[in-house]
């Protein structure tokens, strides 16, 4: 794909999550982790499945080399696009009326609340601790009113503020960088389960979404759906301006398909895409990826996920030759 869009870059592969748990013992290796840090940007495959699944907290786990990489990046800001495409309208499982002109943005804090917090466990209890920094809301803050003001320069700030005490310090937060130097950009809050709601009852109201750790892990495999598969949603995930990026499919491993070549690949390409524009600085060509995949999508190219039966291999196909045609 990257050969066809004429973007010349030395790759390197490294194992991770299950794979290097089977060779080495620990999801993340600390020399993957030292070439991630030393590139210009990482692609990252799904992680996981049923053979390292376990509830022994002594067990390496492949989501901790997730956790483990995006700390050890600082990957703090987690963006998810979902735009529906008109082709796949009928695909999704809410009504074509619902979901249509749907364009929102995710953004989702990724390195700190309950995912990072201190976790006990003894045979009778357990604890999970969702802990935010004033400057760890700070920031993502400005990433989601940076990125509103690219596009219909709307934020809604999603929180628990009526129970948690994180939230209510997040939407005092988010305020004062609204109010300080965000106010041409509209802000609203909505609680977390009031946006689970309005996700599905009108979805296409939402601009920029910002939201902690745990709400924006839920709430994009919600608005994911609203493409009409988990299989089309790419992720950006990125840290300080000059360190590189992560750029993954928002799905999971799919264990249950492993090796029967009905992956949808599409979320991988259009993350690919994402790597291109804000890993690599090619938007022009990270544009020519995104259109060439809306095309073979409008020329009926269907993965199974999307009611087809087009494989792996004929849906990567197909996207090519939509790119060879628009490049030659
Ligand atoms: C995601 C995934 C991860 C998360 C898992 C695999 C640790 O669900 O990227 O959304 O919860 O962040
Ligand atoms: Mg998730």
């Amino acid at each position: 794909m990257l050969d066809a869009l004429g973007v010349d870059v030395e790759t390197e592969e490294h194992v991770f999550g299950g794979a290097a748990i089977d060779a080495h013992g620990t999801a993340l290796t600390d020399e993957t982790l030292a070439a991630c840090q030393a590139a210009d940007a990482v692609l990252l495959a799904a992680v996981g499945g049923p053979r390292w699944d376990t509830t022994d907290p002594h067990a390496p786990r492949p989501e901790q080399g997730l956790l483990d990489l995006r700390k050890g990046l600082g990957l703090f800001a987690n963006l998810r696009p979902v735009r529906p495409l008109p082709a796949l309208y009928d695909a999704s499982p809410l009504r074509r009326e619902r979901i249509e002109g749907t364009d929102l943005l995710v953004v989702r804090e990724l390195t700190g609340g309950i995912y990072f917090g201190e976790k006990t466990r003894t045979d009778t209890e357990a604890s999970d601790l969702c802990h935010y920094t004033v400057a760890e809301v700070e920031r993502i803050a400005r990433v989601a009113f940076d990125a509103a003001r690219t596009r219909r320069g709307a934020v809604a700030s999603v929180d628990k503020a009526n129970v948690l005490e994180t939230s209510r310090q997040w939407r005092q937060v988010v305020h004062r960088v609204h109010r300080d130097d965000f106010s041409d950009v509209e802000l609203q809050d909505v609680l977390v389960d009031n946006a689970a709601m309005q996700l599905v009852s009108r979805p296409s109201d939402f601009d920029v979404i910002v939201t902690e750790n745990l709400f924006g892990d839920i709430l994009s495999d919600e608005a994911a759906m609203l493409t009409g598969s988990l299989g089309m949603l790419p992720s950006a995930s990125l840290g300080a301006p000059d360190d590189p990026g992560l750029f993954e499919p928002v799905h999971g491993s799919a264990p249950d398909i492993a090796g029967t070549g009905a992956a949808n690949p599409l979320a991988m390409l259009l993350s690919t895409a994402l790597m291109l524009h804000h890993g690599l600085g090619l938007p022009q060509e990270a544009a020519a990826l995104e259109s060439a995949v809306d095309r073979a999508l409008e020329a009926g190219l269907r993965t199974r996920d999307l009611g087809g039966s087009a494989t792996t291999a004929e849906a990567t196909r197909g996207v090519l030759d939509h790119l060879t045609r628009s490049t030659a």
